[in-house]
């Protein structure tokens, strides 16, 4: 008997869909000319481009001119922090992020400190996640360039108040960049509305393909590049593009934005809540991490006292069910997660935190399979715990 399959692992990447992947495959053989070339054929590939970049735009009410394309959410973000440092540098050179960034902003920055090129200030977030506008205001200072904070947390699925905290740095004349990988085709995106001066998103995690991404850059922003050739993409990120994976993220883009209009992000939710609901009836001692409302509609993660996150990973993985414990790129390592760290999650629930994100193809059937195999893993892991004690039952009145 074939082994079952059940993905909750959405955060990390989510499966290219099959209409992405039709509308990538001509320009891996029919039209696979170099998109600079000025004869027919380059220009046939120019214009299938410029048709991904207006598609991406108007994911995020962006102008087409704005978007940038790159080979990862991890290379915009890096170009975000690192170019606007170095464009910059003789007006400042500090830079304001919350404590929960994903690592490609942190240690972007870490590389900036190390060659003493800037000084960073990590802003805290309280127990939900999330980041206090004006803890950002006292921060700032006249050597302030930029303000980096994340739109919503991968991990946790936390969303930050974005327009607020764009607004406070706008006041100082600072500009805002947003990484919104995670939130991209969960929530509606608008940079006009949120006001941010820089936005990421990455192909592979709206089911586009892997090694693609945009960096939003507004009209009139002052940005360098990281790398230097010719003059693809304005200058700013050089280099043959990958037209491949940019019609891919073009039509991921469209597709996200249908998936936003038909609101399949409310049913992703009402299986998340499922799910959640389902955990904390059957299973006792555990703690939601996250704030209950303003977060992602896919996003559970959830912490089983006196269970380590990586045995129940296992343990489910023995069991078909993919999910991740903390974050994507923190699996592998032992120490415990930076943002669970950030939100002061007590001892005993800092290491065992697992995260289940959903996407449009889950079912019910696969969220009560799911329920029932965690309930009877947590049941047996427990039972060997030489801290666990069962809860008394509550007395009779
Ligand atoms: C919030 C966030 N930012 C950036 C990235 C990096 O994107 P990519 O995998 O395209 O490099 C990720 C990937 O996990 C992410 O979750």
């Amino acid at each position: 008997m074939t082994k079952r399959k059940i993905y909750l692992d959405n955060n990390s990447t989510t499966q290219c869909d099959p209409q992405v992947l039709d509308a990538m495959l001509p320009y891996f053989s029919e039209h696979y000319a170099n998109p600079s070339a000025t004869h027919s054929m380059g220009r046939f590939t120019r214009k299938a481009i410029e048709q991904a970049r207006a598609e991406v735009a108007s994911l995020i009410n962006a102008k087409p001119n704005e978007i940038v394309f790159t080979s990862s959410g991890t290379e915009a973000d890096n170009l975000a922090i690192r170019g606007i440092s170095k464009a910059l540098m003789g007006k400042g050179n500090h830079v304001i992020i919350s404590s929960i960034e994903h690592s490609a902003i942190i240690h972007s920055l870490d590389h900036i400190k190390k060659w003493q090129m800037g000084e960073v200030t990590h802003l805290p977030v309280n127990h939900y996640g999330i980041v206090d506008p004006d803890d950002l205001r006292q921060v700032i200072t006249e050597r302030t360039i930029l303000v980096s904070i994340i739109h919503s947390n991968n991990e946790i699925g936390t969303i930050q108040s974005i327009k607020e905290l764009c607004a406070i740095a706008h006041k100082k004349g600072i500009y805002f960049h947003t990484d919104a990988v995670a939130s991209a085709g969960k929530i509606p995106l608008d940079v006009k509305t949120l006001g941010v001066d820089l936005l990421t998103i990455s192909g592979h995690k709206i089911h586009g393909p892997k090694g693609v991404g945009a960096l939003y850059v507004k009209e009139d922003t002052q940005i360098e590049g990281m790398i230097h050739g010719g003059h693809q993409e304005y200058g700013i990120r050089p280099g043959t593009e990958n037209l491949t994976g940019i019609v891919g993220l073009g039509k991921a883009s469209m597709l996200a934005m249908n998936q936003l209009k038909q609101d399949e992000c409310k049913k992703i939710e009402t299986l998340r809540n499922y799910l959640e609901i389902g955990i904390k009836n059957r299973i006792p001692e555990v703690k939601v991490n996250g704030h209950p409302t303003q977060r992602l509609c896919n996003t559970l993660n959830v912490s089983i006292a006196y269970v380590e996150g990586e045995a129940l990973l296992m343990n489910l993985d023995l069991e078909g069910i993919a999910v991740a414990a903390g974050s994507a790129c923190s699996t592998g390592k032992s120490e415990p997660s930076h943002v669970l760290k950030a939100m002061g999650v007590e001892d005993k629930y800092i290491n065992s935190p697992i995260r289940f994100s959903l996407d449009k193809n889950n079912t019910k059937e696969e969220i009560d399979y799911t329920i029932e195999t965690l309930v009877k893993i947590v049941e047996r892991l427990r039972a060997i715990s030489p801290l666990w004690k069962e809860p008394k039952p509550a007395p009779q009145t």
